[in-house]
């Protein structure tokens, strides 16, 4: 998965993950808290932007997370070491390949990782397999088709299909978030729920315009562009104009919508 990795692992993708984190860290993780002494495995935790959030609400807890990108694992350790937050482990790893005994986690946390993995259901079995019995397993994923906005545009829309099309190419699935819930109850998992987080933007809440609309989604297709036209998904003139009218969401009489959806199902 790493070599065709729809975002790559650039220093602007990370700086664009660290700015997703940020500015969505209440909404998607107000509730990210587990029982004390638990021991959590994170999978896929990238440059650790939800790591250093999720790691501190649990002070009580350790987390082991993982990642099969070494680059990463660097930067996310980077982070943690700074902020001084001792309760992180980091290991080098596939979540189709864990090197964990059965039933070794009491918890497993899963944020943006599904959407990019060829066989979901095939990565959450893997997981149950490390999970303890009656222990839970937390996914957040978006879905790109939950994006609507004001001024509307024909051209933003084709960009977004554009970056749903390239995802799905290389095995992923953008808009999974929809189908967190059958895929947890397919997997096995038990009293399955998923809460919706919609993310509503305009002008009266500028952190979220430059954290979300700019910096997270509309960097998002920007970061796909040139793949995009190189793939013959799109003309280069429509992702531009579909571009600079994302930015038109930005403006003062602008809005912009995403939804989240975070799912928890039992062992
Ligand atoms: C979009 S990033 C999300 C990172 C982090 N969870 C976050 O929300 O900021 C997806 C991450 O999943 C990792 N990944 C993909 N396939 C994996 C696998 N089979 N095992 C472990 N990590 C994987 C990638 O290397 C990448 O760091």
């Amino acid at each position: 998965m790493k070599k065709d990795y729809v975002h790559g692992y650039s220093d602007r993708e990370s700086i664009r993950l660290e700015d997703q984190a940020e500015c969505l860290s209440e909404i998607l993780h107000h509730d990210s808290n587990f029982p004390q002494k638990s021991l959590i495995l994170e999978a896929g935790c990238g440059v650790g932007a939800q790591t250093k959030i999720v790691a501190p609400k649990n002070p009580d807890s350790k987390l082991i997370s993982i990642d099969i990108s070494e680059d990463s694992l660097k930067k996310a350790k980077e982070t943690i070491v700074s902020q001084e937050i001792g309760n992180v482990e980091f290991q080098h790893g596939n979540i189709f390949d864990l090197q964990f005994p059965d039933e070794y986690f009491d918890h497993v946390f899963v944020c943006f990782v599904l959407e990019h993995l060829p066989d979901p259901l095939r990565a959450l079995s893997a997981l149950k397999r490390v999970l303890k019995s009656g222990g839970t397993i937390t996914l957040i994923e978006g879905d790109h088709g939950s994006t609507y906005f004001y001024p509307e545009s024909n051209f933003a829309q084709k960009a977004i299909n554009a970056l749903v099309k390239l995802q799905s190419g290389n095995g992923g699935n953008a808009l999974i978030g929809r189908q967190l819930y059958p895929l947890l109850v397919t997997a096995g998992f038990k009293n399955c729920t998923v809460s919706p987080r919609m993310v509503y933007v305009d002008s009266s809440r500028p952190a979220l315009v430059s954290g979300f609309t700019k910096n997270t989604f509309i960097a998002m297709i920007e970061g796909v562009r040139e793949k995009a036209v190189r793939d013959s998904v799109i003309d280069k003139e429509e992702i531009d104009k579909g571009i600079s009218d994302l930015y038109l969401t930005t403006q003062d009489d602008g809005v912009f919508c995403y939804t989240f959806f975070k799912g928890v199902g039992y062992k």
